[in-house]
């Protein structure tokens, strides 16, 4: 018995492996990842959360902590309020709602499947540099590689006419690429009465690649031009925002507000807005 044992013990990994697709096929996708979910949240959390699903009162906060996006952690909060608590406020009149999301930034695909947790009639839509997001697809998040500076990528990911009821731009956090992304997607690709946001402010005001190395150091950024710069100037967004407001103070175009919260930004389309 020993002498099998100590035969079998190099082969572990396989034997791990082969049992993960053995446990896989018998329960099915859908089952085989709550499985993995409770592993990470353990299974009160887990429980917690699939009632509250069930029952159509989930947080978006509950629903960020429990698929594992940053959104919702101390880092991206300010006085007890995290972007989800903010997020939360202008989007939960569309949750039943059969409504179209993009982000831009999948990562892991931890915000995707919490969108997709949040809007239960909604489709998700993600874009991102890296091709190995495109593993994160399932049912009802479809998934795109392509830069956010790239226009005509914006404009035809998902096919053209897919319009979006919400935009996330939690990308590179370059300001000249988070400009680029809202210069194609506002105007041309998000529907009237829409929300468009923009993710971590705060690192409009840093020398990104001088004082972070982030080319190499943040996930997914290799796969940006090396000869491009990846400083940021907080004058370039400053700007950017300051024409915003001015068109809005001016009662023109197609913004119909611009809230600042702290390190991320809520911008509304008005509601009859047709593009000229
Ligand atoms: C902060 S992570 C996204 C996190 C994810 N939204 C979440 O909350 O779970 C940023 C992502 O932006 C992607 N990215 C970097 N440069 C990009 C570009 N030029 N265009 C599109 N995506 C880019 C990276 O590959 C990375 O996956």
């Amino acid at each position: 018995m020993w002498n099998v044992l100590a035969a079998w013990w190099p082969r572990y990994g396989k034997m791990t492996n082969h049992f993960r697709t053995v446990v896989k096929n018998v329960c099915g996708e859908r089952l085989w990842k709550l499985l993995v979910r409770a592993r990470t949240n353990g299974i009160v959390k887990t429980l917690e959360y699939l009632c509250a699903h069930h029952r159509g009162t989930l947080s978006l906060q509950c629903a960020g902590e429990y698929h594992g996006t940053d959104k919702h952690d101390s880092a991206h909060s300010f006085a007890g309020v995290s972007y989800l608590d903010v997020y939360d406020k202008y989007l939960h009149q569309l949750r039943g709602k059969e409504i179209a999301v993009l982000e831009i930034g999948v990562r892991d695909g931890a915000s995707l499947r919490m969108w997709k947790a949040y809007f239960k009639n909604g489709q998700i839509y993600g874009v991102d540099i890296d091709p190995r997001c495109e593993a994160f697809e399932e049912r009802r998040v479809h998934i795109e590689t392509g830069s956010q500076d790239d226009p005509k990528f914006l404009r035809g990911c998902f096919g053209k006419d897919i319009k979006f009821d919400l935009i996330i731009d939690d990308g590179s956090h370059i300001s000249r690429m988070t400009i680029a992304s809202f210069m194609t997607l506002f105007y041309e690709r998000l529907n009237s009465g829409g929300i468009y946001i923009i993710e971590d402010l705060l690192c409009s005001y840093d020398k990104l690649q001088t004082e972070y190395n982030i080319l190499e150091t943040w996930p997914g950024m290799k796969y940006n031009d090396p000869a491009k710069s990846y400083d940021n100037s907080r004058e370039e967004i400053d700007a950017f925002f300051l024409d915003k407001v001015h068109a809005l103070d001016h009662r023109s175009g197609a913004i119909q507000f611009v809230h600042f919260w702290a390190m991320t930004c809520v911008i509304g389309k008005v509601s009859k807005y047709q593009a000229g």
